[in-house]
């Protein structure tokens, strides 16, 4: 692993600030948190001067579902290599039918169709171009302090604070609160193709949305030939202990978007999945909307790998039983820090600590780091600390991030001075 990193620390960051980004290099160097991705495995990273370990809690948003370098996905990818490249995306293709049906099998109701794609945020965009050409309409509702990516459509579809610096968006998408029933009823016309939501919204900060909140806007959008995206990408491949979020509220969208977890951690791969109707938008062109490292043919067994594991049954057990353990330990938590803690979100292994004012996340951000837990908060609401550890977190290294958590709020708390 040694041979992997070149570079001192220092030299890193210089590079880095010189050549990527200077506003980064400069505010995580202020913050005391000039943390680079050295050694990594399972659920922890270590610094690249090897100084500093922490446990990932943040798993680039559910990236690392399945921990960092997972054994079985650097086997599935090195065989792939030794046989297979990028493919030609213009061409039919074994790997990707392969992929895709097993895809069909695994997701809701009729859906049975997949393009694919390299980010989430282009998947978000094929979704809405779906929606958009198969009902010849053009607007978009999506959740305010919603995020589906920094791509076209999706910018559109996020929040203002992202779009602001980029001058003219598309025109056509506007923003409802999110769970709020009658302010989506208002915001639709004749002229909605598609009401767009994360299962649970993430960049919002956790916000599990009522039982009956997706069933109701189910009926809303059939009642008016509303199509319905839902965004996976956070929420899918097992991480609410269920393989897609979406299963908790017993409804079946026209389109589901996944990406982050499906890469394995190790090939990028995103999947923009819909019924079979939506699927004539490309019967004329069958290239009218290509992407040319979309399902490349070397990560698709990487992909169909992740699939395979995550929704193997005693995988999702296991995935509802640490989130017990964590539902429990964060009872405890909030007994403790009584002032600081609002309340726990969590939806499985997603989970959201709302916290008394919106500088707690950023403090408490820190004070996880110092602790050995990498956590971020949520940007759209910055009283909430994300914990997304790996999904194939132990039982007793929950207890380990528990522990963590515990000295974390401590001294948040302290610096707070609640
Ligand atoms: C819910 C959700 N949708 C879409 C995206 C965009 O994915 P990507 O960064 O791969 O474009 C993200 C990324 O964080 C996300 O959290």
């Amino acid at each position: 692993m040694g041979a992997i990193n070149k570079l001192s620390k220092q030299e890193s960051i210089r590079l880095f600030h010189d050549h990527v980004s200077r506003g980064k290099a400069d505010m995580f160097t202020s913050y005391g948190m000039d943390f680079i991705f050295g050694r990594r495995e399972g659920i922890y990273v270590w610094d690249i001067d090897g100084q500093k370990q922490l446990i990932n809690c943040h798993s680039n948003g559910g990236v690392f579902n399945l921990g960092h370098r997972n054994p079985e996905i650097i086997k599935t990818l090195a065989a792939a290599m030794e046989k297979l490249d990028i493919g030609n995306h213009h061409l039919i293709s074994e790997q990707r039918a392969v992929l895709a049906e097993k895809l069909a099998q695994l997701m809701p109701g009729d859906i049975k169709y997949t393009v694919f794609g390299v980010s989430g945020g282009e998947a978000i965009d094929a979704a809405i171009k779906i929606a958009r050409a198969y009902t010849k309409r053009s607007g978009i509702i999506s959740a305010q302090g919603g995020y589906h990516g920094h791509t076209g459509f999706a910018l559109a579809a996020g929040d203002e604070k992202y779009r602001k610096p980029f001058g003219p968006m598309p025109p056509g998408f506007s923003q409802v609160t999110f769970n709020d029933i009658p302010a989506l009823e208002r915001a639709m016309n004749n002229q909605t193709a598609a009401v767009l939501f994360e299962t649970v919204p993430a960049t919002l900060g956790i916000s599990v949305p009522d039982r009956a909140f997706f069933k109701q806007v189910r009926e809303l959008c059939d009642s008016k030939g509303i199509l319905l995206i839902i965004d996976e990408v956070q929420t899918g491949l097992g991480r609410t202990g269920k393989l897609w979020g979406i299963g908790h509220f017993d409804v079946v969208p026209d389109i589901i978007v996944i990406g982050k977890g499906l890469s394995g951690g190790m090939y990028p791969m995103t999947a923009t999945c819909f019924n079979e109707k939506l699927e004539t938008v490309f019967k004329d062109d069958p290239f009218i909307h290509v992407s040319t490292f979309g399902g490349a043919e070397v990560g698709c067994p990487v992909a169909l790998k992740v699939l395979d594991m995550s929704s193997d049954p005693a995988f999702l057990k296991h995935v509802q039983t640490v989130a017990l353990l964590f539902e429990q330990g964060f009872s405890r938590l909030k007994s403790k820090y009584p002032k600081l803690i609002v309340s726990i979100r969590q939806l499985g292994l997603m989970m959201g600590v709302k916290m008394a004012n919106e500088m707690c996340g950023p403090v408490m951000t820190k004070s996880c780091y110092d602790n050995g837990i990498l956590s971020i908060y949520a940007n759209n609401d910055t009283s909430v600390s994300q914990i997304m550890p790996p999904l194939v977190i132990s039982e007793q290294e929950t207890g380990e991030v528990l522990s963590r958590l515990d000295k974390a709020f401590e001294q948040a708390n302290t610096l707070l001075d609640l």
